[in-house]
This record gives structure tokens, C-alpha cells and sequence, in this order.
């Protein structure tokens, strides 16, 4: 049985209000509970440094899943629903100047907190298996240890505005960084010149996070590999070095061995 009271409260619906006394790490507890019984569907987050070709692997995921009968949602972060989409322009844009690391990680959160209520959740509760290209992992790794806010900032702002949401599983792509992000940096650039010339000449790049430097992606880096060996049950690191056919392959079995689908509602 769902409880809708509680999930219409995640939802920011404040009808079922919980007593006003309770703290509100007793109420990150209990909407991490209530989530976690309501949930049916998979939950599978990419994660890795820009330019690992999450995305590629991603699609090729889907198209497998879909082919073997599941019901697939893809969707991304930061972004994912319109609201969402708004904050990753702000977010992205290299034009976007002197945000403070405190402000960059609000958004993200902000941008989360909606895509949970409004794509993620709803399609774990109709039992589809959601595939995002990124999560809460990027806000640790970039944020985190990249701005160098914290592991702990970041777990806690995803108690409260997340719900504690935790992935199924999490396929971390490990490659080079220089090559990844000289990978990203080129794919963005060319984004951008494709829209100087065309009608959308103020729409903004996406290059802001790829003009760190080194050691920023050296941290990010950390963070990911310091979370994968905090949560070796949730998260498989993925050698994403080769051809993207052979990456798919790797990740096909460490989904299979990983994630019981068979379960699932085809
Ligand atoms: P995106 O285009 O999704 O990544 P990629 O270049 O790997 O395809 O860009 C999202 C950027 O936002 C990426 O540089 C990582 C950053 N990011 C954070 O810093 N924190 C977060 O919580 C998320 C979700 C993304």
C-alpha cells in the first residue's frame, strides 16, 4: 500500500503535515523509508568526469533494455524537468560568472529536489527502471571535493531536499582525465559554434565546469573513487578506456550480475 499522504508531502504538498515538533532529521529518516517501500522500479545513475561518454553509454543501455521488454525513463542532471533545465542553463553557461561553490551546490540541489518529485520517483513508483546520466555522486565529487565543500555538506542537503534518495546502482566510467576532458571541451566548443551560427545566438554554452583546471578535476577524480570504495555494493566502476562497444559489453554484464530485472514489468 502507497502512503499518499507522505509522498503528496514529498511533493511539497503540505496537507499530511508531520508534527511540527519533529526534527527534521527524523523527518529525512521517514521519507527515506516511505521511499524506499513505495519504490518498484530500478534506479541506475551514471557518473564519471566530463567527456567519459555517459551519455553514449546511457542510450546504448536503454536501447538494450527497451529491446529486452522494460519500461525506460532517461533523464539527466542537472536538469531533467523545465525548472531543472532552466537552472542547468545557469548553471552551465560560462557566462555565468563569480558564483560561490555554496550557490553552485543550492542549485544543484534545487534542480534535484524537483527531479526527484516530479520524473524519478513517479517512475519507480509505476515500476520503470530510470537511467540519469548523472546524481547526487557528481554533487559529492564536483562539489564536494572539487570546490572542496565536503562530503558531508553534500550527504546532508541530500537527507533533506533529496529524501535520501539512493541509486540501485551506479556505473562510475573510468578513463583518463586529460583524454575525457579534452574529449568534453571539444564536443562543447563545437556545441557552441553550432549555435553562434545558427538562429540561437544567445542560448548560452555548456563550458563553464570544463574550464577548471587539472588539479580541480584531480579532486573531482578523488571524490569518485572515495565514493565508490565507501559503497562497493552500490557503485561498479567501469574501465570506459576502449571502444564504446566494448564499454557497453562491460556494463551489460555488471548489470545483469548486479540488478535483478527479471523481476520488472516488461
Ligand atoms: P554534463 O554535460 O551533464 O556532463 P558531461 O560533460 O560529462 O556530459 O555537464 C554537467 C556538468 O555539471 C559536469 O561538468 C558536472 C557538473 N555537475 C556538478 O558539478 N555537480 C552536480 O551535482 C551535477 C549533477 C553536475
Amino acid at each position: 500500500m502507497q502512503p499518499p499522504g507522505l509522498v503528496k508531502r514529498f511533493n511539497g504538498n503540505r496537507r499530511f503535515d508531520f508534527n511540527s515538533r519533529e526534527s527534521t532529521a527524523v523527518q529525512g529518516r521517514i521519507r527515506a523509508a516511505i521511499i524506499s517501500i513505495m519504490r518498484r522500479g530500478k534506479f541506475i545513475t551514471f557518473e564519471g568526469l566530463d567527456g567519459t561518454g555517459k551519455s553514449t553509454q546511457m542510450r546504448k543501455l536503454a536501447r538494450a533494455l527497451r529491446a529486452a521488454g522494460y519500461k525506460v525513463v532517461e533523464t539527466r542532471e542537472p536538469g531533467g524537468t523545465a525548472t531543472g533545465e532552466k537552472i542547468r542553463r545557469v548553471l552551465l553557461d560560462s557566462a555565468t560568472q563569480g558564483l560561490s561553490p555554496q550557490a553552485e551546490m543550492a542549485l544543484m540541489f534545487a534542480a534535484r529536489a524537483q527531479h526527484i518529485a516530479e520524473v524519478i520517483l513517479p517512475a519507480l513508483e509505476r515500476g520503470e527502471i530510470v537511467l540519469c546520466d548523472r546524481f547526487t555522486d557528481s554533487t559529492e565529487a564536483y562539489q564536494g571535493y572539487g570546490r572542496r565543500l565536503g562530503s558531508q555538506a553534500v550527504l546532508s542537503l541530500h537527507k533533506l531536499l533529496g529524501g535520501n534518495l539512493q541509486p540501485d546502482l551506479t556505473v562510475l566510467l573510468d578513463s583518463d582525465p586529460r583524454m575525457s576532458l579534452g574529449r568534453a571541451r571539444r564536443r562543447n566548443q563545437q556545441a557552441s559554434r553550432t549555435k553562434q551560427t545558427s538562429l540561437k545566438k544567445h542560448a548560452g554554452d555548456e563550458n563553464r565546469f570544463e574550464q577548471e583546471n587539472r588539479a580541480f578535476f584531480a579532486r573531482v577524480r578523488e571524490g569518485y573513487d572515495a565514493i565508490a570504495v565507501r559503497e562497493p555494493h552500490r557503485v561498479i566502476k567501469v574501465d570506459a578506456s576502449g571502444t564504446p562497444r566494448s564499454t557497453h559489453r562491460r556494463i551489460m554484464k555488471a548489470i545483469a550480475t548486479a540488478v535483478n530485472l527479471s523481476s520488472h514489468t516488461r
